[in-house]
């Protein structure tokens, strides 16, 4: 079972151009598809379920298709904490909140206060997330320790920058799961997916059930993961002992 699950929700908007509807009602389709995977990670003791929603490229869409995803996220924010805090769900937000609104900065702080002493699942919400936004805050917020002479520039190993960037207190995800057929990691978690399990489904987002997301996790438990070692050094059966 893997304890920390990284999402890639891609396909809303050809979900949508599908039925001949605007993209806007296949992101309002993905946002059913979020809760469905919130619930499916509760039942199965899931620890950490982090969700790309919005990548700093996503920013450079059509006005109103950036516009209608603010909208559907503010409502979102408005109607589902109360929920997810009853559940336990602690709720949090990755990525450069310098470009949202007031009003939706606001809501996200409100939340992660909300619900900061649930322990059942850790929801982390990647918006306006790049994984190379992340690793540049990172060596900025070292810069800063060295500048202000808390931090030797020689004591900046693997460790330190780890420790700066999202998810640092969190163990890195175990499976990654894209939908809608893309074979890419599009700018998602580039430091902390580097030992993680990679799994592609050609589905769209707002048609993954809770079958799919067993599928994946089946698949994940009959991978080996050596993290570089042989299989024999990590208990492995397909390889004869010395
Ligand atoms: C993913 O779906 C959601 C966001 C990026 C906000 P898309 O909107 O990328 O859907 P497709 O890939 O165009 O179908
Ligand atoms: C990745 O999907 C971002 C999110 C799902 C939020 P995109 O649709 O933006 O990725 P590309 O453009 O296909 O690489
Ligand atoms: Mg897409």
């Amino acid at each position: 079972m893997p304890r920390h699950l990284a999402v890639i929700m891609d396909g809303n908007g050809r979900w949508a151009q599908g039925r001949r509807r605007p993209r806007i009602i296949g992101h309002r389709a993905g946002a059913r598809a979020v809760n469905l995977c919130i619930d499916f990670c509760l039942d199965k003791g899931v620890e950490a379920l982090t969700l790309f929603a919005f990548s700093s490229e996503n920013w450079d869409r059509p006005a109103d298709e950036v516009g209608g995803l603010m909208k559907l996220f503010t409502g979102a924010l408005e109607r589902e904490v109360d929920e997810l805090d009853r559940r336990g769900v602690q709720v949090r937000f990755i990525g450069d909140r310098s470009r949202f609104t007031d009003a939706i900065r606001n809501r996200m702080a409100h939340a992660e206060t909300r619900t900061r002493g649930n322990r059942r699942l850790v929801l982390t919400i990647a918006a306006s997330y790049g994984g190379r936004w992340d690793i540049a805050q990172a060596a900025r917020s070292l810069a800063e320790d060295v500048a202000a002479g808390r931090l030797d520039p020689a004591a900046i190993d693997e460790a330190a920058l780890a420790s700066r960037v999202a998810l640092a207190d969190l163990p890195a995800p175990d499976l990654f799961i894209r939908t809608g057929g893309e074979l890419r990691i599009s700018n998602f978690l580039l430091w902390q997916l580097a030992y993680t399990e990679l799994w592609f489904t050609d589905l769209l987002w707002p048609d993954v059930d809770a079958a799919t997301l067993q599928a994946a996790l089946d698949d994940f438990a009959r991978r080996e993961r050596r993290f570089g070692l042989t299989s024999a050094q990590v208990g492995g059966t397909d390889e004869m002992p010395e």
